[in-house]
């Protein structure tokens, strides 16, 4: 089997933390595991608990709208993924041990990805990315759209852009504005790879 398949079968009946008693089902991930792309969410809601799959819900239209219209991306040029794989109960934040002992599978799928962008959405996935690859932690407003480069043997060469997490601009115009501005600069950011 696939290692990559392997790793997913895996995590579909982890139970290495709490979020393991409440969830549906384990939502790894989902796109092109070639993608240059790897977008990482905070966690699995209502619907994507439910479907096991990643930003299906309200989320994922704004998501699936500014990938395909701003940033003139195709989902399969990309792979979705989340911090942590599990729903958390009512939608709450996940807790920092939860995060730490569901990183593992996040840390194998950007190694085994091999991503050239991490587009983080929302602060849960850009705190967790930024002290992952030791880059300084500053608030949304102030680092949304901007490139961060990281370099390893490990992880290869990374540009890191974080932005808004679609969910909250679901109700915010001011924010939507701004999290497309990001996204037309990521569809820059992609095109300019090749
Ligand atoms: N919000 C997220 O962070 N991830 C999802 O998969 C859905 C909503
Ligand atoms: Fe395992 Fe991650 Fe789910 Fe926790 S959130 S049970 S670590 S897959």
């Amino acid at each position: 089997m696939e290692e990559f398949e392997k790793v997913a079968r895996e995590a579909a009946t982890c139970k290495k933390c709490n979020l393991s008693k409440s969830r549906t089902n384990v939502v790894f991930g989902e796109g092109n595991i070639k993608a240059k792309v790897l977008l990482i969410g905070e966690a699995p809601g209502f619907n994507e608990d439910k479907e096991g799959k990643p930003f299906v819900g309200q989320a994922g239209k704004i998501l699936n709208e500014v990938l395909l219209k701003i940033a003139g991306l195709e989902r399969s040029e990309v792979y979705i993924t989340n911090v942590v794989k599990c729903r958390p109960p009512n939608n709450r934040e996940p807790e920092q041990e939860e995060i730490e002992a569901c990183f593992p599978y996040l840390d194998f799928q950007i190694r085994f990805i091999k991503p050239k962008v991490i587009v983080t959405l929302g602060n849960v996935a850009t705190s967790t990315i930024f002290s992952k690859f030791n880059l300084k932690a500053k608030s949304m407003s102030q680092i949304h759209g901007q490139l961060f480069l990281v370099s390893s043997l490990l992880y290869g060469s990374l540009r890191i852009v974080p932005t808004y997490h679609p969910a909250t601009a679901l109700y915010n115009p001011k924010v939507s504005e701004t999290m497309k501005n990001d996204w037309k600069k990521i569809g820059e950011i992609v095109k300019a790879l090749n």
